[in-house]
């Protein structure tokens, strides 16, 4: 069959899905995350490369029962698993609308409606942080990790401009970064890749509120000036992936104005609150940062890929990103910049699509509402969990992400390699049926179990039977580690 598909196989073809689709989404409430342990290894069929095609009705049928029936399942209300939300529907159409449509957002000279469209996407987000028309730049992002490398390399730019021509040789200091020890790996990796190598990254140590300790802050930065380093930046995260926790904003956006450093601020999960008037005094300070990574495929709901990287300096990406192309007319009279010459990116798929359409059918009032009813449902979740009388809170919960320690470890004194073996067998626990899907991590250095409020399908019910099911793992885990007649 050649790719040129006639109008009824066309309509065929997406009815079906479209119903597949649908029926996934009416499962979402009750759907397992994933296949129970034992029956989890399944291999996609055909082994080996089609040579020839089959039956494409045939095929999407049985594609779309093998990934619904056998495979992990993100967009579950049982998923209470790491930050990747439930997609809003309308976001999945607009997915199917840029495939079908495919447009080119490098040059606005052949994507004039969807660059201004992706444009107008990115203005909003910054309007939500407190930014003006023409005091912010940025774009759209595969994700946290393209927006944080973004953020170094401008920080870079901005303050040895030679750099983008001339890279770090001749520099003669090695410029350092600061983070607390809960920050996202994906500075370490942003450092490797600009050359300033993993350990420019200083991460300093975090409170008892898993927050960056401000004087350890200030302390690395004397002592590392003191030893002929440069200071470059700091980053504050705002929603730390194992416990989302808040770095004190305002104040890193005080030292960093004192000691004459760019400030970032990773808000991938938390940044997420400047959709929130009730809500979005936890995020003070972020309009204070140089820049700001924000991924809308974590709390807004969003699927993969949507982040955003923003700054306060437009004025720095084209030395950081910009280069001439004799393959690129120009648009004609374009008040807009060329993505191209912004971000990192050449091609560019319109990740914005889905936020901008999400945004217009249901307004920026139902991400009110979805903070607002997640962040009442984290705080019923932490209340169950420690109704149990089994768990301990690990760490202060700042939003929707809840760390607890299993309480037989503080009252046995176990040591802390015990206490993670003992945390990783009751998730193995609670997760053997398939049916809810919850983590472990560590935070400050401590084993934690960690567990989340992230699709706007979960309900008090689906807390209810992790909280029993919690115990009932605590249970056997303890009589299996210690003896039927250790109580719990
Ligand atoms: C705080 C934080 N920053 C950055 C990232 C990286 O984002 P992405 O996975 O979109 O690359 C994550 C991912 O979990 C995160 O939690």
């Amino acid at each position: 069959m050649g790719f040129d598909l006639d109008s009824s196989q066309r309509q065929l073809l997406g009815y079906r899905l479209i119903d597949r689709i649908d029926e996934y989404f009416s499962s979402l409430k009750d759907r397992p995350v994933q296949p129970p342990a034992g029956q989890r290894n399944v291999l996609p069929v055909p082994k080996d490369l089609p040579e020839i095609g089959e039956d494409a009705m045939a095929v999407l049928d049985d594609l779309c029962s093998q990934m619904t029936e056998e495979g992990f399942h993100i967009p579950s209300a049982n998923y209470l698993g790491l930050t990747n939300p439930t997609p809003t529907y309308m976001a999945v159409l607009a997915e199917a609308l840029v495939a079908a449509l495919n447009p080119q957002l490098a040059s606005m000279a052949r994507s004039q409606l969807a660059s201004t469209i992706e444009h107008q996407t990115v203005g909003w987000i910054a309007q939500r942080v407190g930014w003006q028309a023409g005091e912010y730049g940025g774009t759209f992002t595969t994700g946290g990790t393209e927006a944080n490398l973004s953020a170094m390399a401008v920080a870079l730019t901005q303050r040895y401009p030679q750099v983008a021509n001339d890279g770090l040789i001749g520099l003669g200091k090695r410029p350092v970064v600061y983070a607390s020890s809960e920050a996202h790996h994906s500075l370490e990796k942003s450092l490797a890749i600009l050359g300033l190598g993993r350990k420019a990254l200083r991460r300093i140590p975090v409170t008892e509120r898993a927050e960056m300790d401000l004087a350890a802050l200030e302390a690395a930065i004397a002592a590392d000036r003191q030893a002929g380093l440069e200071p470059l930046a700091v980053v504050g995260t705002a929603g730390a992936t194992s416990s989302g926790a808040i770095d004190p904003l305002p104040a890193l956006a005080e030292i960093c104005r004192r000691q004459n450093l760019w400030f970032h601020v990773d808000g991938a999960y938390g940044a997420a609150l400047v959709f929130s008037n009730r809500h979005r005094e936890l995020v003070q300070g972020i309009e204070l940062a140089d820049s700001i990574t924000i991924d809308p495929h974590k709390w807004l709901a969003m699927p993969f890929a949507a982040g955003v990287f923003l700054t306060r300096h437009p004025e720095q990406l084209e030395p950081t990103f910009g280069l001439d192309t004799s393959y690129l007319p120009r648009a004609a009279n374009s008040s807009l910049p060329d993505n191209f010459r912004i971000s990192a990116q050449w091609s560019r798929r319109m990740n914005s699509l889905k936020f901008w359409l999400t945004l217009r059918v249901h307004g920026r009032q139902a991400y009110e509402e979805l903070i607002d009813s997640q962040l009442q449902l984290a705080a019923y979740m932490e209340s169950r969990i420690l109704d149990t009388r089994v768990f301990d809170l690990a760490t202060p919960r700042r939003l929707t992400v809840l760390n607890f320690r299993a309480s037989a470890a503080r009252e046995l004194a176990l040591p802390e390699e015990e206490i993670a073996r003992l945390h990783h067998a009751i998730v193995q626990e609670v997760t053997r049926d398939g049916k809810q899907w919850i983590s472990t991590t560590r935070v400050a250095g401590r084993s934690v179990l960690r567990m989340m409020i992230i699709s706007y399908l979960t309900e008090k019910r689906h807390i209810d039977a992790l909280a029993v099911n919690l115990q009932k793992a605590a249970k056997v885990v303890m009589e299996r580690s210690f003896g039927a007649t250790r109580p719990l």
